[in-house]
């Protein structure tokens, strides 16, 4: 099963750009085509949060048309610039979302690797929340079928990053979602977004990960006292394999057009 992710996305009313300098609209049309093009193509599209910018109608709406030419499924959840409400208005096809602005929760059953979704927004705040009754939620999701390999995605990370600034806005109660995750080694991975990199950790007996934004990525900055800003590297995506034998395998894509691929061997000989 190949488990393709996308994050923060950060869609703007009538295609603007973000902070003044960011064409999010294009650059995620470049990474639909992406994943359109892919061989083989991936079985789901999982969507980890700020899907738009200000969670506005207005945005979802050219969120929805610009993800339409989308092949493979696609599962969506929101991050801290999302709401909740107006994203459930604009993808009411998408079954699996909840009505009526509830906690966006969810678990898909018809794959090889279980996807269980936890919504970890606070309607307001920037940073998010693990929230007891979500705790047991996942729980009773897992504990229904503890041998099957699962996947739980989140938006805020459950660690620490090192970067302070995106940790001052990261997950709060995160012990207890550890709690609970280590119970069960059937979970994978812990995919989540929010961090706009790549970054992966030991956690809860699992590994817990970030990916790169289909637009701009954060700034790589360790210090205690780095200031907030981003930087246009390369966009990207992960892809998330797995097979029975091996388990999940994560591989960063890079979105954009590159030289290559070039051949390593002429005539069956590696070129000197
Ligand atoms: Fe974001
Ligand atoms: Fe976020």
């Amino acid at each position: 099963m190949l488990i393709a992710q996308i994050t923060d996305l950060h869609i703007k009313p009538e295609r603007r750009l973000a902070y003044r300098r960011v064409d999010t609209a294009s650059m995620l049309e470049a990474a639909i085509a992406h994943l359109n093009a892919l061989d083989p193509r991936p079985d789901v599209v999982l969507a980890t949060g700020d899907l738009v910018d200000a969670g506005t109608a207005d945005e979802y709406g050219v969120l929805r048309d610009i993800l339409a030419p989308l092949k493979p499924p696609l599962f969506l959840l929101p991050g801290n610039h999302d709401l909740g409400p107006a994203l459930m208005d604009a993808f009411a096809q998408h079954r699996h979302l909840p009505r009526g602005g509830a906690a966006v929760n969810y678990a898909i059953e018809e794959y090889p690797v279980r996807l269980i979704a936890l919504d970890t927004t606070v309607p307001g705040e920037a940073g998010g929340r693990v929230e007891s009754a979500h705790c047991r939620w996942l729980d009773e999701r897992l504990d229904e079928a503890p041998d099957r390999p699962t996947i739980v995605f989140t938006h805020h990370p459950p660690f620490r990053t090192g970067i302070a600034h995106m940790d001052r806005i990261g997950l709060a109660n995160a012990d207890a979602l550890a709690a609970v995750v280590r119970r069960f080694p059937c979970v994978e991975r812990v995919l989540c977004g929010h961090l706009h990199r790549s970054i992966q950790v030991r956690w809860a007996g699992t590994i817990a990960s970030t990916a790169p934004s289909t637009a701009h990525q954060v700034t790589l900055d360790l210090r205690h006292d780095g200031p907030s800003s981003f930087v246009m590297e390369p966009p990207g995506l992960q892809l998330h394999l797995w097979h029975p034998d091996s388990g999940v395998v994560t591989h960063t894509a890079t979105i954009g057009a590159f030289d290559g691929p070039h051949p390593f061997h002429d005539g069956g000989k590696l070129i000197a």
